[in-house]
């Protein structure tokens, strides 16, 4: 089976007061089906900028993005948009939730994207809710809630349109410890349980203990050595890896 996100010799340049940096150098990998991948990198490696290329929220330079085996560039602007909204579910460091709308509506947004009628699909987006241990703060706005909720909500909110790809950008770098790890949790049994596919960029080595498999991006390339496998990878391995990589 073609995996479910894939990119080939992938490039990004931006152009800056006439200068064009590369961020991206020919990056190719892919998620299968099902999988935790992780792609560690310092700031300013490229991480995020890969998965605005993924999600859509920006145009590569040059290589193809595949999703479940279709390269996008093969598809009308409307088709591409249909299939991002389709497989990939995002979840922002920053959490990004609408702060005059509550919980529910918030989640509801997804399906609103897709032309769907959140109120057709409250029992399912309230299953989510029980299911991230939200239950309780449907009618909260943003700013009633902690960050660890708040970052859950928006990993309810990556989930409620079914996609099956979660693409997380340093989801708990702005949670505490134990937050973040519930989070971590979550995110290992959407994998296990749901059969999700999760792509974590992140720079924090507790959190890739938790993927299948760790990538590192150096300099706007994957280095193809090492690759760490999980799950439940000694941190130790990572941090040795970090410093063979000096990173
Ligand atoms: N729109 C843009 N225009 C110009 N340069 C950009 C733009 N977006 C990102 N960059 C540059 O590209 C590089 C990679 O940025 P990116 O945000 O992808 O890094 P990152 O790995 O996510 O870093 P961090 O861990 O700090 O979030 C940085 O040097 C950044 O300054
Ligand atoms: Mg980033």
């Amino acid at each position: 089976m073609a995996p479910i996100v894939e990119t080939r010799d992938l490039f990004k340049f931006f152009e800056t007061g006439g200068a064009r940096t590369p961020v991206l150098r020919g990056v190719s990998f892919a998620l299968e089906e099902g999988e935790f991948l992780c792609v560690m990198g310092p700031s300013g490696s490229g991480k995020t900028s890969l998965l605005h290329l993924l999600s859509g929220l920006d145009e590569p330079s040059g290589g193809a993005v595949l999703l479940q085996g279709r390269d996008l560039a093969g598809m009308s602007e409307h088709e591409r948009t249909l299939a991002r909204r389709r497989t990939i579910g995002y979840v922002f460091q920053f959490f990004n939730l609408l702060p005059n709308l509550d919980v529910m509506e918030n989640l509801g947004l997804p399906l609103a994207i897709q032309g769907r009628r959140p109120e057709q699909h409250r029992a399912e987006l309230e299953g989510l809710l029980d299911r991230l241990g939200l239950a309780d703060r449907k009618g909260h706005f943003p700013h009633q809630l902690s960050g660890g909720e708040m970052q859950r909500v928006s990993i309810a909110r990556a989930l409620a349109g079914g996609q099956p790809v979660l693409l997380c950008d340093e989801p708990t770098g702005n949670l505490s410890q134990k937050a973040g790890l519930d989070v971590m949790r979550t995110l290992r049994e959407l994998c296990d349980e749901d059969g999700r596919s999760v792509l974590l960029v992140t720079h924090n080595p507790r959190d890739a203990t938790f993927a299948d498999r760790v990538l590192f991006l150096v300099d706007g390339e994957l280095p193809a050595e090492p690759v760490l496998r999980g799950p439940g990878l000694p941190v130790e391995d990572v941090h040795e890896a970090l410093a063979a990589l000096n990173i």
